[in-house]
């Protein structure tokens, strides 16, 4: 579904990914790991075009996207939950489901997906008119990622969603993630938490200092030594 091919992204002088090739396959749940500063954002944010690659390129569903707007890469079914979630805190949590499906044109489906939204988060429901900026950690995320799903991904990123979040909360969001994906949503999730990661996703990607440092299916990841070592305190 995701391929990228030997890309490389710079911020000015500043190399943050070095010519990273990776497939997402339909229907996966993967995950970015890294620690700060590994390039995880810049991934996220390289295909979803908020920023472009200098070398290399992307391909979603068989469409090139390394220099597309993003506007029309979410159009084709790629939307990001950024890192800090991003909402308008002073806008309340509807309109803040609006804003994700300005990309839609049909009124009538968003309604629609609107209720499937409180279906999945029927907090989001009983605080419709509460502004998005009093919400607690854990509401903004559900609303973040229902944002989202009011633009209908095909392959949702998701960069970070468990900060701020407490370790109880962190377990409920990635079952309620991996939900999403047997639904049939395409996971990306850059997370810093490896253990939850790994315990939820399909397959994995670890990033060091913007390069691909190893990657494999999720049980193959939690068995290997550095991964152990670096990712998940254990020797
Ligand atoms: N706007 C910027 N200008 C210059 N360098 C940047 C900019 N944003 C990020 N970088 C650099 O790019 C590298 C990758 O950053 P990135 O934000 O992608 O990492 P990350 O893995 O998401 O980290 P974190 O876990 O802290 O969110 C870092 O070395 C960072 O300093
Ligand atoms: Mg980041």
């Amino acid at each position: 579904m995701l391929r990228l091919e030997n890309v490389s992204t710079w911020y000015g002088p500043i190399q943050a990914l070095k010519g990273i090739t990776l497939e997402v396959a339909d229907g996966a749940m993967a995950a970015v790991l890294g620690a700060n500063g590994a390039g995880k954002t810049t991934l996220m944010n390289t295909i979803s075009g908020l920023m472009h690659p200098r070398e290399g390129r992307i391909e979603f569903s068989g469409v090139r996207t390394d220099h597309a707007r993003s506007d029309k890469i979410v159009r084709l079914g790629v939307v990001q939950v950024p890192e800090g979630r991003q909402l308008f805190p002073d806008l309340t949590v509807g309109e803040n489901l609006r804003m994700g499906a300005y990309v839609r044109r049909d009124r009538a489906s968003a309604r629609d997906d609107q209720a499937w939204v409180f279906a999945r988060f029927p907090v989001l429901k009983d605080r419709l008119r509460q502004l998005a900026g009093t919400l607690s950690g854990g509401e903004q995320q559900m609303l973040a990622i229902g944002r989202a799903l009011m633009a209908r991904p095909k392959l949702l990123l998701l960069d970070e969603p468990s900060l701020g979040l407490s370790p109880i909360l962190v377990r409920q969001l990635f079952l309620t993630i991996a939900g999403l994906n047997r639904d049939g949503t395409t996971i990306l999730v850059a997370e810093q938490n490896a253990h939850i990661a790994l315990a939820t996703s399909t397959c994995g990607f670890v990033l060091e200092t913007g390069r691909l440092a190893l990657e494999g299916r999720c049980e193959e990841l939690r068995d290997d030594v550095r991964v152990r070592k670096l990712y998940l305190g254990g020797k």
